[in-house]
């Protein structure tokens, strides 16, 4: 039986990769630091746990020193990170490591990253994966991303896949964008205001698909790079529109344009210019989507409506950091006063 071991098991993406791997009989072992609980039906399918923190020096050699066919890196970050794997080569067959679509830059070499500095990239088609990217190095998140990645793919002795997901989705998740929905809908939100007319088209990636990229993946091994990504780009009016399904919403989904500004209208996903990514790669190694965004978002929804007793500033921390208040309904309601008189 061949082996998979996660790192990161018990997260949103660790969770779909152990759930599509356990269905075709691998054995698969879900390692983390013991912060957040794995899910018992995957324990009852026969995961394995390892308590392991891949930041302690050694921990991740020790913890596969038994081997792997395949390893899933989910929280791969830096060059060190990358550096870990590289020296677990000689035990692991093949390896797949979650990057991020945001290394892309566009012809200007203008960054997701620094979007408020220099104004957002302009991507004026699906993003291939020849696009350019940023110069790898320490300075952000995507120079980070980007370093791992080239670290990888010079020096790992095994196949490395490296897949790049837009906006994961999916239960489980830490950074539910969905709840930007979600939470005006439970609380009955009579309009609920898109900026950018709601066009604007930020891919998403549920995890599912995710899952079954890696399963591809580890089915022909090889070096390269992937997006992954859901078959098509949903803009917020439809992703909206999804979630307005799932929870038979009868309000008003109200596109706003410029006469909006910040926090109106603004959500997760609201950007002036598309990124959308191109999966063709991925079709091509024979790699078909599992599901599709109207599909998907429906157990996000049930799984944050499950969570919406809880204060969703605790839960979810990273909603909290936005630089703008998430669920400004004051500046909503004047809004629309505003625009009626
Ligand atoms: N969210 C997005 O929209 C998005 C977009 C593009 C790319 N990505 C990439 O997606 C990846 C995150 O995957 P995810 O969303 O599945 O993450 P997640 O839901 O936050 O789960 C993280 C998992 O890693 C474990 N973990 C965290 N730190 C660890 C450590 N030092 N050692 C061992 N285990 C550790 C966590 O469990 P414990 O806490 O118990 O350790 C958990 O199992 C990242 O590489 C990120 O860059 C995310």
């Amino acid at each position: 039986v061949p082996h998979a071991f996660i790192i990161g098991g018990t997260g949103q993406i660790g969770h779909a990769v152990a759930d599509v791997l356990l269905a075709r009989n691998w054995a698969v072992t879900l390692s983390h630091r013991g912060h957040s609980p794995p899910d018992p039906d995957l324990v009852r399918r026969g995961a394995r746990i390892v308590r392991m923190d891949r930041d302690m020096p050694g921990a991740l050699a020790s913890a596969l020193s038994g081997g792997a066919d395949a390893v899933i890196d989910t929280v791969c970050f830096t060059e060190d990170h990358a550096d870990q794997l590289i020296e677990v080569g000689e035990s692991v067959g093949s390896l797949v490591v979650i990057s991020s679509a945001s290394v892309y830059c566009d012809a200007a070499g203008r960054t997701l990253d620094e979007a408020a500095i220099g104004g957002f990239p302009n991507f004026p088609e699906p993003i291939k994966e020849d696009q350019p990217i940023v110069a790898p190095g320490p300075a952000t998140y995507s120079t980070r991303k980007a370093a791992l990645e080239r670290r990888l793919l010079d020096h790992a002795k095994h196949p490395v896949t490296v897949l790049r997901p837009g906006a994961i989705h999916g239960p489980h998740s830490v950074h539910p964008r969905e709840w930007w929905f979600v939470k005006r809908m439970l609380d009955r939100r009579d309009i609920i205001p898109l900026a950018y007319r709601g066009e604007s088209r930020f891919h998403t990636s549920a995890t599912a698909n995710i899952a079954a990229l890696v399963r591809t993946a580890l089915e022909k091994p090889g070096t390269r790079i992937l997006n992954a990504a859901d078959p098509s780009a949903p803009s917020v009016a439809e992703i909206g529109a999804a979630i307005g399904r799932h929870l038979n919403y009868n309000g008003t989904l109200m596109p706003v344009g410029k006469e909006a500004v910040r926090p109106v209208g603004a959500t997760p996903w609201s950007v002036p210019a598309p990124l959308t990514l191109d999966t063709g790669a991925a079709a091509t190694l024979g790699y078909r989507p599992a599901t599709t965004y109207d599909d998907a978002v429906g157990a996000t929804c049930d799984w944050l409506t499950a969570h919406a007793a809880t204060d969703w500033r605790e839960r979810f921390p990273l909603l909290a950091a936005y630089p703008y208040d998430l669920f400004d309904y004051a500046a909503e309601d004047k809004f629309f006063t505003g625009t009626k008189d």
